[in-house]
């Protein structure tokens, strides 16, 4: 393990791959290398490896069909985009990472459908009322994900999908944060598109999934060779594949037991952290993931903290992004009802297998100091 590794607190963002999961990667990256479409032994070994992982995958997901693509952002496009649906409005979540809602928003512009974000509450569950008030419109397709990147906040998938179901709409989940934190099965969730990234479970970079449900359908996005049925064109990287399978089955593993160690971190963090002034976790009213903790650090500039934390060694996060040196406010806070002001002093700090509470208090107590200096500097 690097030594710097219990420095970093930005498991959300992506995770250091599992060196079983790089070790079976790089095994299959030399062993089975040929073009899955080549008309010769070494292609049918590719595509045998590859049809292997991609079977376990789908029954581990309790899919009917997995598609590989190269990133999560690739998965929601294919299904935002791609996604066979009937007449109607598009509805998503507000608090939706933008690899969802801007293909959303282009799929609708593009359809003519109307495009509908739909609000959340203080804790950043989707309102139920609002969704149920939106359904009255004939709709296609709902898109709300599993768990929020920013928050952590979980979304009641099973009531969402049960009511878009109910009018014939179809339901797509962004799974990328809950994906080897949770057991995640579509049968029981009832959502019909499901997408993962394996860099956030401990897998390879470069390379998602979307997973299809009963007859869910997509056409192309992508145009070119016959992979995948023609489905998603490129020829497949078999290694990666077999790496977030892996990543996949050995996070799930020891999913339980992980979860209630980070909790555990988070919820001591969480509670020394509140005894500075004004400092309080978002969203810890509601249900959340174990390893997500994200901070109002009320007068304290996100950006300040975070680089100053990294010239200590230190890696943590926000959710606004940094554009030409002014912070801009996230989204997501301001659709829990936070005022710009504060929504730009947010910092996440999201925990994973490297962490523990040696690593935590040395955050906490560089934190604790900057953020007293910056106070102090402020006018
Ligand atoms: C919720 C969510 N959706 C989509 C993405 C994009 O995934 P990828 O980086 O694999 O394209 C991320 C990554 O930050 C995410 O957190």
């Amino acid at each position: 393990m690097s030594a710097d590794l219990p420095r970093y607190f930005d498991y959300a963002a992506t995770t250091p791959i599992d060196r079983e999961a790089a070790r079976a990667m790089l095994e299959a990256e030399c062993e089975d290398f040929g073009n899955t479409s080549s008309p010769h032994i070494f292609g049918a070994r590719a595509a045998r490896r590859l049809e292997v992982v991609r079977t376990e995958l789908a029954s581990l997901l309790g899919a009917e069909r997995v598609i590989f693509t190269g990133t999560g952002t690739e998965a929601d496009n294919l299904a935002l985009l791609g996604a066979e649906l009937p007449d109607g409005q598009i509805l998503v979540s507000q608090i939706e990472h933008k690899a969802v809602s801007l293909p959303a928003q282009l799929r609708a512009e593009r359809d003519g459908r109307a495009f509908v974000e739909l609000p959340v509450d203080g804790e950043g569950q989707l309102r139920l009322d609002a969704l149920d008030e939106a359904l009255q419109a004939p709709t296609a397709l709902v898109s709300v994900m599993h768990a929020n990147n920013e928050m952590g906040a979980l979304q009641p998938l099973q009531e969402i999908a049960a009511r878009a179901h109910a009018v014939g709409a179809r339901v797509h989940s962004d799974a990328i944060q809950t994906a080897g934190k949770l057991p995640l099965n579509m049968r029981t969730l009832g959502v019909d598109f499901l997408a993962l990234s394996a860099h956030k479970f401990y897998g390879p970079k470069g390379v998602g999934a979307l997973a299809l449900a009963g007859d869910a359908t997509v056409q192309p996005v992508l145009f070119g060779g016959a992979h995948q049925a023609g489905l998603r064109p490129g020829t497949e990287d078999v290694g990666r594949a077999v790496g977030l399978l892996l990543a996949l089955k050995r996070t799930l593993a020891s999913h339980e037991s992980e979860s209630a160690r980070l909790a555990e971190l988070r919820a001591g963090f969480e509670r020394r952290m509140q005894e500075v002034d004004g400092v309080a976790p978002v969203g810890a009213g509601g249900p959340r993931l174990p390893h997500i903790c994200s901070l109002l650090i009320p007068r304290v500039a996100a950006s300040a903290l975070i680089d100053r934390l990294s010239a200590e060694g230190f890696g943590i996060s926000s959710g606004s992004a940094c554009n030409t040196g002014e912070a801009k406010a996230s989204k997501v806070m301001l659709a829990l009802g936070m005022q710009r002001a504060a929504a730009k002093c947010v910092v996440r700090i999201s925990l994973g297998r490297h962490s523990d509470a040696e690593g935590l208090r040395a955050l906490e107590n560089c934190l604790r100091r900057h953020l007293a200096e910056l106070r102090a500097l402020a006018p």
